[in-house]
């Protein structure tokens, strides 16, 4: 008989199951976006310029972009996890030699659950315009993916079907500077809390005079005293989930006058606005890990058949877990197929 093995079969299943609920994928279903070391019910509220240091682990999905040839922690923006594999930042961002620390709060101190990453390949929208910083967006492949842990968690990317104005717990984090006159980053991230601002009014002539663009989002206070500043470019303006516990990407840092002050907040880039480019990028990519860059492909005008939301796929998740999940799918598949056959067998 073969009945022992169904309960192992079962067992194996949930066992499965259980790891898998460690890998958080990238869309927004609520297996993103979770912040596991943090308790929002023990959150009062918080104020980058005007905020407060994080907690450990506080902002799971959040990446230091440093240039090593700089000295102290080198830190130049921010960027957002979105994959095991890719981070979300700002077009305006780029030096030479990057380094991408993940996992971390304190620059100085990474601890143990951080992880270094390089630059394999750097994406800059192809319409990025320094001059008036339209598109500014940019994707960042790591050498090597990283592992979920309680410090390391991906951003969940929202697609059109988020209504992002009306998400109304929104937070940014960065290690910018934390006074406007400093041009020094914080070596402990800093988060605040922050307000959506209508982009017309944004847009409007007491604000940034026609200089916001269809494709940004507006936030901070009115009244300035709270916001983002150099060095937290690249970063995330995050928003709670209405209905759930879990945090949406919505913007990435891109620029502001000044910093905090009045009628000037933060100025985003618009991550929703932006789907179907991230996509793209991390569709088109070769599949291989190569040790030498492969020379860059032209992206085609049309695509031959456009595939709707495949970031990432889910297999490609699971291996970049800390557990060896895809030897396990294949044992667990193994198991089945034994299964079957055993079931075959006349008595
Ligand atoms: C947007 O994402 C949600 C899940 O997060 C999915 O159900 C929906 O089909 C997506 N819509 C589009 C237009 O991609
Ligand atoms: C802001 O105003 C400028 C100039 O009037 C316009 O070109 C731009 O589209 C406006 N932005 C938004 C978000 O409406």
């Amino acid at each position: 008989s073969c009945s022992w093995q169904e309960p192992r079969a079962a067992m194996l299943l949930l066992c499965l199951l259980a790891l898998l609920a460690m890998c958080r994928p990238v869309q927004g279903t609520g297996n993103c976006g979770i912040r596991p070391l943090t308790s929002d019910k023990e959150r009062g509220l918080t104020r980058v310029v005007g905020g407060k240091s994080a907690e450990a682990g506080a902002w799971p999905w959040l990446v230091s972009i440093q240039d090593p040839s700089v000295s102290g922690t080198g830190h130049l923006c921010g960027g957002s996890l979105i994959s095991a594999k890719w981070v979300l930042t700002a077009a305006h961002c780029f030096a030479d030699a990057m380094r991408l620390l993940i996992g971390a709060t304190q620059l100085t101190e990474p601890g143990p659950g951080a992880q270094v990453r390089l630059i394999k390949r750097l994406l800059v929208h192809k319409e990025y315009g320094p001059a008036d910083q339209s598109n500014d967006i940019a994707l960042l492949e790591l050498n090597e993916p990283v592992q979920c842990s309680s410090y390391i968690q991906l951003a969940c990317v929202p697609n059109a079907t988020v209504n992002v104005a009306l998400l109304e717990t929104c937070y940014v984090a960065g290690w910018g500077a934390t006074t406007a006159r400093s041009q020094k980053s914080s070596d402990v991230l800093q988060e605040a809390k922050v307000h959506l601002i209508n982009v017309q009014v944004c847009n409007s002539s007491e604000w940034y005079q026609g200089d916001v663009h269809s494709h940004n989002l507006c936030a901070g206070y009115p009244e300035g005293g709270i916001d983002t500043c150099q060095g937290d470019s690249g970063g995330p303006l995050m928003c709670k989930d209405n209905n759930a516990d879990f945090f949406w990407v919505v913007g990435v840092t891109s620029w502001g006058r000044g910093c905090a002050r009045a009628k000037r907040p933060g100025i985003y880039t618009s991550v929703q606005h932006f789907y179907d480019w991230i996509l793209l990028q991390m569709e088109l990519l070769p599949q291989p890990w190569p040790t030498t860059l492969p020379p860059p492909k032209p992206w085609p005008t049309t695509l031959p058949h456009p595939k709707p939301c495949l970031i990432p796929t889910p297999v490609e998740e699971i291996k970049t877990c800390p557990f060896p999940l895809n030897k396990l799918m294949e044992f667990f598949t193994q198991m089945q197929e034994l299964l079957k056959n055993l079931r075959g067998i006349p008595v």
